[in-house]
């Protein structure tokens, strides 16, 4: 199905995931029916961007509420005004980054996060992008043989490694300490199928990530390890990610079902502040 867009410009980035969106100034109002052409954009491309945003976090917020209702993310500092708005922060004198790691947001939760809204307040010079994959295509890679064992096999969840206490201790995470907090609210552990028929495509999409899923079901941490890296070998392939280039006022909207993301950390010395709202999803089912 070949998608018309009247009220906005769909620019892709990449053959398979991707796209820039022009037309659109939040500030001035995006109207319902140019809203529904970039919910269509982002079913077809998995993560749209659109650039040159002036916004304050209560249009931000007013934005992400014509997507659905927002997800506090509990570990993650918040705006001090708006505790709607996480902050993705890295001072020049910081070691670390938030989400250096491919992975997709709140895979934890039984009703994981639909999607993610970020929006660039400060970027460095050069440096800092995004690259995200498409999880369709990471599943379309695979055999006939494994995507039937894996259409029959469903995945482990947790919080508890990546954001409990235990992330602290088994991981130098201090100079995380100030960004990330709430270690005793890390107790969320979900079961999801590893083949997700996607909600909104109905497109079957891989759906287990690095950062938080644990193990198969019914297996040992150790026989499901050597598979899990080959499916996240498999969803970082070069010719299934896109890489965005922030600029001051960009914002990038992806689907957390449909995608991996992995924010690099090659900007030491500058400072990077992103502002990002998450978006309920719905509890996902397997194909
Ligand atoms: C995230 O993982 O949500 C942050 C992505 C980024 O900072 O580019």
């Amino acid at each position: 199905m070949v998608n018309q867009y009247n009220k906005i410009t769909v620019t892709p980035i990449s053959p398979v995931l991707g796209a820039e969106i022009g037309g659109v100034d939040i500030n001035a109002g995006v109207d319902d029916e140019q809203l529904a052409e970039i919910k269509q954009a982002f079913v077809e491309w998995s993560v749209i961007f659109i650039r040159d945003q002036e916004i304050t976090p209560d249009q931000h917020i007013e934005f992400a509420e014509r997507w659905g209702q927002i997800n506090v993310n509990r570990f993650f500092q918040a705006v001090e005004t708006h505790p709607q708005i996480a902050e993705v922060r890295k001072e020049a004198d910081q070691k670390k980054n938030i989400g250096s790691m491919w992975h997709t947001d709140h895979s934890y939760d039984q009703i994981p996060a639909m999607g993610s809204i970020l929006y660039a307040r400060e970027v460095p010079d050069v440096g800092g992008d995004t690259l995200f994959s498409s999880m369709y295509a990471a599943y379309d890679s695979l055999s006939d043989g494994l995507r039937q064992i894996l259409g029959g096999l469903h995945a482990e969840h947790s919080s508890r490694h990546a954001f409990g206490e235990v992330a602290y201790v088994d991981t130098d995470m201090d100079d995380l300490g100030g960004r990330l907090g709430n270690i005793d609210k890390a107790t969320q552990d979900a079961i999801h199928p590893v083949i997700i028929r996607h909600p909104l495509s109905a497109r079957p999409a891989l759906y287990v990530n690095g950062d938080f899923t644990v193990k198969f079901v019914g297996w040992t941490k150790q026989e499901s390890q050597p598979l899990l890296d080959y499916l996240y070998q498999q969803a970082r392939q070069n010719e299934i990610t896109c890489r965005f280039r922030w600029r001051k006022g960009s914002m990038a909207i992806w689907d957390n079902r449909a995608t991996h993301h992995c924010a690099l950390n090659d900007y030491h010395g500058q400072f990077r502040l992103m502002h990002r709202i998450t978006i309920e999803g719905v509890a996902l089912e397997g194909i």
